[in-house]
């Protein structure tokens, strides 16, 4: 039974849906091969529905996690969102903290985001064909999360309610000048695929807020060998189950349909992506 019009999207690790679709018990559940102007997502997409709410999730980096991330196809992945129905999307991402109070296993949703990547597309419009239906688009991106979902991550008491996420292109991990250059600036967790995910759902008008679970003190915050490949993995996982219980009961409070200023651009996103296709 499906009460709402919208989707849910959640975008994660592969480790992470089969936690959520297990505890969770979706019914209805579907593979979506869906093919965009900006080439094939991730991977399928996987859809069911969980309380009368459809719920899309989509494996970042793969099924295999063959896409580091520098080559996720990140236009793709919320452009087959928004064909989906998708409307809001909760994210969930492994971070660097940089503020030594806050370690591994702490569970941060970012006010806030500082972009230090410097090749990846971040815009859906440089596509625009001659006559096309709109002038020049320029998203807002003074706030890049939607407070509405931000709230159903931070009402929870083990949550960290703000901060400021600071993107790098990677895939190798900050040495420990750049670590410490953007610990001095007061920023708080540091990942590699925050950005553009959350401005190209900004520009479909998809409301986008990211849980960040923290996974290794950063090379310039600690003493010692820096961060490991291996250290993120082991620790996202043995954090999984209460990660995934979080984003959960996120998706438990969430309305898909509710309105809100993320889908009030002044752009008409369906025009425009017509005229893309
Ligand atoms: N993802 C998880 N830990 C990270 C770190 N320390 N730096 C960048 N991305 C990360």
């Amino acid at each position: 039974m499906v009460e709402h019009n919208a989707a849910i999207g959640v975008i994660g690790g592969s480790g992470f849906y089969s936690w959520l679709a297990e505890e969770a018990a979706f019914t209805d559940v579907v593979t979506r091969d869906v093919t965009t102007p900006f080439g094939a997502p991730s991977a399928p997409l996987t859809e069911g529905v969980l309380d009368g709410r459809r719920i899309v999730f989509l494996p970042r980096h793969g099924v295999g996690h063959e896409f580091l991330p520098h080559t996720v196809p990140y236009r793709a992945n919320l452009w087959a969102m928004r064909e989906l129905g998708v409307r809001k999307i909760l994210s969930a991402s492994a971070v660097g903290g940089l503020r030594p109070d806050a370690g591994p296993g702490t569970v941060v949703i970012p006010d806030q985001m500082v972009d230090r990547t410097t090749s990846r597309a971040q815009t859906f419009f440089d596509r625009l064909p001659a006559g096309h239906s709109h002038g020049p688009i320029h998203v807002s991106f003074a706030d890049p999360y939607c407070p509405a979902v931000r709230k159903t991550l931070t009402r929870h008491d083990d949550v960290r309610d703000g901060g400021t996420l600071v993107v790098i292109d990677g895939p190798r991990f900050s040495t420990r000048a750049e670590s410490r250059w953007y610990a001095a600036q007061g920023w708080s967790v540091i990942n590699m695929t925050g950005h553009p995910e959350a401005v190209l759902a900004r520009e479909l008008q998809i409301c986008y807020a990211n849980a960040c679970l923290v996974t290794d003190l950063d090379a310039g915050v600690t003493e010692g060998e820096g961060v490991t490949a291996s250290e993120v993995f082991a620790e996202f996982s043995r954090n999984l189950p209460a990660f995934a219980g979080l984003l959960l009961a996120a998706i438990r409070d969430l309305d898909p349909d509710a309105d809100c200023a993320c889908a009030a651009g002044d752009h008409d996103v369906d025009a425009v992506m017509r005229d893309i296709t």
